[in-house]
């Protein structure tokens, strides 16, 4: 089967799915909180996974049950992407996860039109270190979008951008609240991590190595040739 007849296009999330983010976001939070004196692991941090830089810090504060004045909510903003942002600053494109830039490339090759949908403020200068920007024709971050996942619009201003029905893109996702995203814009997705965290997934991979996008046909319920 021809797997182009059916993926008009693909949307990219980035933390966790392009690149090895995940982990220093993870680090800063947990250092913040720890400044409140809350802890907490990595089952937590699932919950935090595509959420916003202020609806993250509004989930810890909730479930430390600690409040802020506004201005310290915002200085604690500004505070965990200074460090966030230190922790990224000697990135380079040796951070891209395993198989992404060959799984770009096929898909650029095969003029399959390539979105990014993440909700970080970051998202573009990130790609941009990373040389992965002229892969994308359109992105919608966390500055463009005003409801995070698992609110679809930052998955549907990707396939609008497109003139496609969300059912026509693929939306690969690290994150539960990106694949209900996903779901609730009616997009296929890909999760990109644990089967058992992104079960309601369409299909799951543990990353993009050894992945071709002819693969993504199993999603259209058709045998691949
Ligand atoms: C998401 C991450 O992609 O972006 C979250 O999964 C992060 O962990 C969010 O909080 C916002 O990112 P930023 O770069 O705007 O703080
Ligand atoms: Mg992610």
């Amino acid at each position: 089967m021809n797997w182009k007849a059916h993926v008009k296009a693909c949307i990219f999330d980035l933390d966790g799915v392009i690149v090895d983010t995940a982990k220093y976001h993870f680090q800063a939070w947990r250092n913040l909180a720890k400044g409140f004196g809350f802890s907490f692991d990595e089952t937590f941090n699932e919950k935090l996974k595509g959420v916003s830089r202020a609806d993250s810090l509004t989930l810890i504060l909730d479930v430390a049950g600690i409040e802020l004045s506004q201005e310290d909510f915002n200085n604690a903003l500004i505070k965990k992407n200074y460090e966030y942002l230190g922790l990224i600053q000697d990135m380079d494109k040796r951070e891209i996860l395993p198989g992404v830039l060959r799984y770009l490339t096929i898909l650029v090759k095969n003029e399959i039109p390539l979105a990014l949908g993440s909700a970080s403020k970051n998202a573009r200068s990130i790609l941009e270190t990373l040389e992965l920007l002229d892969f994308f024709d359109f992105i919608s971050d966390g500055n463009s979008v005003k409801k995070g996942k698992p609110h679809p619009e930052t998955f549907l201003a990707c396939s609008k951008y497109f003139g496609l029905d969300p059912s026509e893109c693929i939306v690969f996702e690290d994150s539960i609240k990106g694949i209900k995203a996903a779901k609730n814009g009616g997009f296929q997705s890909v999760g990109i991590g644990n089967k058992e965290t992104l079960s309601l997934a369409e299909d799951c991979y543990l990353g993009f190595d050894g992945k071709h996008p002819q693969q993504l046909s199993s999603l259209f319920n058709q045998t691949t040739s």
